[in-house]
């Protein structure tokens, strides 16, 4: 089981799109997910609700409810409180197994900004993915980021993406690079291009690697990419969600969670 949260200083940086196709990319490749919405505007739930839910499925819900028949291994819970996430997480984990379909990832799609009540997720996810524009208020937000994983018990790991990459911008995507490296933060090597079909795909319900094969094939392979980093990276790291327990009581602690 493998726990990834897309989380930012800021909103608009991608995180939902992300979310979604990653989610999705890992449904592709026959793992069972569970996408996890933890921002109160619901993005990524009225991406799955309105779209994707089978109609003889149900979704995960807040008790743990596994979908009797899922058609497709990609399944959604919304969280209203996100300090709350990390129990629920381990809470779901749980009812999958009992119920013979153990979660394989859990991929957690947070607000902008939403630092405060992510501590216990943070401190219980593999990796933190953090989306950045390659321009200058993505970047300046870095200290913050820095400040929040300073701020927990243990330190996650962390790592950038380049995310709404416009077209034949490479030096400014190279200074970014450069950025992110003086400041120490790792950036992953695959990065998502600006692309009018991510906003077709979220409305469509899909992801850009479900559209049409000529308009896709360049997201596809972003996507593909992505995930393959991702993996590597979270397959190094010791599997946090094993042998662990939330508190639920001091919702949002960081040092709630403990072994
Ligand atoms: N790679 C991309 N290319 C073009 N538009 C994008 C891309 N990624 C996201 N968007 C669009 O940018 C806006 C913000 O993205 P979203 O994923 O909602 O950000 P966040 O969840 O961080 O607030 C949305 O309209 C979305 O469709
Ligand atoms: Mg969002």
């Amino acid at each position: 089981m493998q726990i990834i949260s897309i989380v930012s200083p800021k909103g608009g940086t991608g995180k939902t799109a992300l979310a979604t196709a990653l989610a999705v990319a890992l449904a592709g490749r026959e793992c069972r997910t569970c996408l996890y919405d933890l921002d109160p505007q619901g993005s990524a739930a009225r991406w799955y609700f309105n779209h994707r839910l089978p109609r003889n499925a149900r979704s995960m819900n807040g008790s743990g409810t596994w979908p009797d028949r899922p058609l497709d291994p990609l399944v959604m819970n919304r969280i209203a409180d996100p300090a709350r996430a990390a129990a629920s997480i381990l809470k779901d984990v749980e009812a999958s197994e009992e119920a013979g379909r153990p979660l394989e990832w859990a991929v957690c799609d947070t607000a902008g900004g939403a630092f405060g009540t992510l501590g216990e997720l943070a401190v219980l996810s593999d990796l933190l993915v953090v989306p950045l524009l390659p321009s200058v208020p993505d970047l300046a937000t870095i200290p913050k980021l820095h400040a929040f994983t300073a701020s927990l018990e243990t330190s996650p790991e962390v790592a950038a993406v380049l995310t709404r990459v416009p077209p034949r911008s490479g030096q400014r995507t190279e200074f970014a690079r450069q950025t992110l490296a003086d400041a120490g933060l790792r950036c992953l090597a695959a990065s998502i291009g600006q692309s009018v079909l991510w906003q077709d795909a979220y409305e469509a319900g899909r992801s850009p690697q479900e559209m049409p094969f000529w308009r896709s094939r360049r997201a596809a392979g972003e996507i593909a990419r992505l995930l393959d980093e991702i993996i590597t990276m979270t397959s190094s790291t010791e599997r946090k969600s094993h042998g662990r327990h939330v508190s639920t009581e001091t919702a949002g602690g960081a040092q709630a969670v403990a072994r």
